[in-house]
């Protein structure tokens, strides 16, 4: 830590010092040390709390960096995170992101307790439809399989055959060997995997209520107000603006994308605190930064992580007859990438 750009009392402060300095160091360029002051006593607890309690925090690339850089163990897209809960030996996981990802860890980890910060975290997408909606479609397209987003509840899950994210959907759709699947609900993802298959796609009218406001307009317009941008899109965006970008791909896809190509100027067309974690990493790179927030997201906080393991709660429960064939769909979907050759 520097004195000079603190002032010699915030370096004498615990918040500076020792381990919590070396953690606000990681960060300095995008937290104030006014911020830091306020959130280092939570992150302190934290850090005992997972030790204690033989937990892990796992976060969403959306989270903010007090939380991606302060207190997870991993980080990453919704398929990352879905590996990592395959994998983890603790004993307790925090899922600092919403509830559809708390309840996939949940189903890959059944023995253990999986808690989310704050149970009102939920996402547009899964709210979008219901397994009563999910046996109508079966109705009306018999034979047809259904492939969902992770972006649902376990409940559309285990009425599915299996479950996807923007990391793999195209994988997945194609590994069925099927002239024709039902994608559901994200109907802009269906339209951009579409593009990419010559599987006959049938979509839902689901919308990401962040990705769905950005328009090609906005991306001319970053490009006349930001000479050589390279502009980096989320697949939940709609198709007009993906054809506008540079690049399309999950979370982890566009973070790729920047350590690999390391642009000189760049755009990230999702959520907000996708360029503030990864500004940390590229300090190089100028990152131009729109800003939809994800309200959802945005409900989890060090304060709620912090309770959340002092009083275990909230803790993730499915229905046993759900989560059996819930799990078997995000499995399947698992058993694509390892014999893609992704890691395992
Ligand atoms: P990723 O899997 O790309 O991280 O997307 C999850 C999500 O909710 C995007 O809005
Ligand atoms: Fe859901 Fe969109 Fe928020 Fe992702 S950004 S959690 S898809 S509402």
């Amino acid at each position: 830590m520097k004195p000079s750009t603190l002032g010699n009392c915030a370096a004498e402060s615990p918040a500076f010092t020792g381990r919590l300095g070396e953690i606000y160091a990681k960060m300095e360029r995008v937290v104030p040390a006014m911020e830091w002051r306020f959130f280092a006593p939570d992150v302190a607890a934290i850090l005992e709390l997972k030790r204690r309690r033989n937990a892990i925090v796992l976060a969403h690339n959306y989270q903010t960096p007090e939380i991606y850089h302060g207190v997870a163990d991993i980080v990453g897209d919704s398929l990352a995170l879905a590996r990592a809960a395959a994998k983890t030996e603790a004993r307790v996981i925090v899922l600092a992101g919403v509830h559809f990802m708390a309840e996939t860890a949940k189903l890959l980890n059944l023995g253990k307790t999986v808690l989310i910060p704050d149970p009102k975290a939920g996402c547009s997408l899964a709210a979008s439809i219901t397994g009563a909606d999910v046996r109508l479609l079966r109705e009306r397209y018999p034979g047809v399989p259904v492939v969902s987003y992770v972006n649902t509840s376990a409940e559309v899950k285990a009425a599915s055959d299996i479950c996807c994210t923007s990391g793999n959907a195209v994988e997945v759709v194609q590994s069925l060997g099927a002239p024709k699947v039902i994608f559901l609900p994200d109907e802009y993802l269906a339209l951009n995997v579409a593009k990419q298959t010559d599987v006959e796609i049938i979509a839902w009218k689901g919308h990401c209520e962040v990705h769905e406001r950005f328009t090609a307009a906005d991306i001319r317009n970053f490009r006349n107000s930001h000479h050589g941008v390279i502009v980096l899109a989320h697949p939940e965006c709609p198709p007009e603006v993906i054809a506008e970008a540079d690049f399309a791909g999950s979370t982890a896809g566009m973070s790729d994308y920047v350590a690999g190509h390391r642009p000189k100027r760049v755009v990230m067309v999702t959520e907000c605190s996708m360029s503030d974690n990864l500004a940390v990493e590229h300090p190089e790179v100028d990152f131009v930064r729109p800003c939809n927030l994800c309200p959802h997201m945005k409900r989890i906080t060090l304060a709620k992580i912090r309770r959340s393991l002092e009083t275990m709660t909230h803790e993730i429960t499915i229905d046993p007859a759900i989560a059996v064939r819930a799990r078997q769909a995000v499995e399947r979907m698992l058993a694509v990438g390892r014999a893609e050759g992704a890691a395992p």
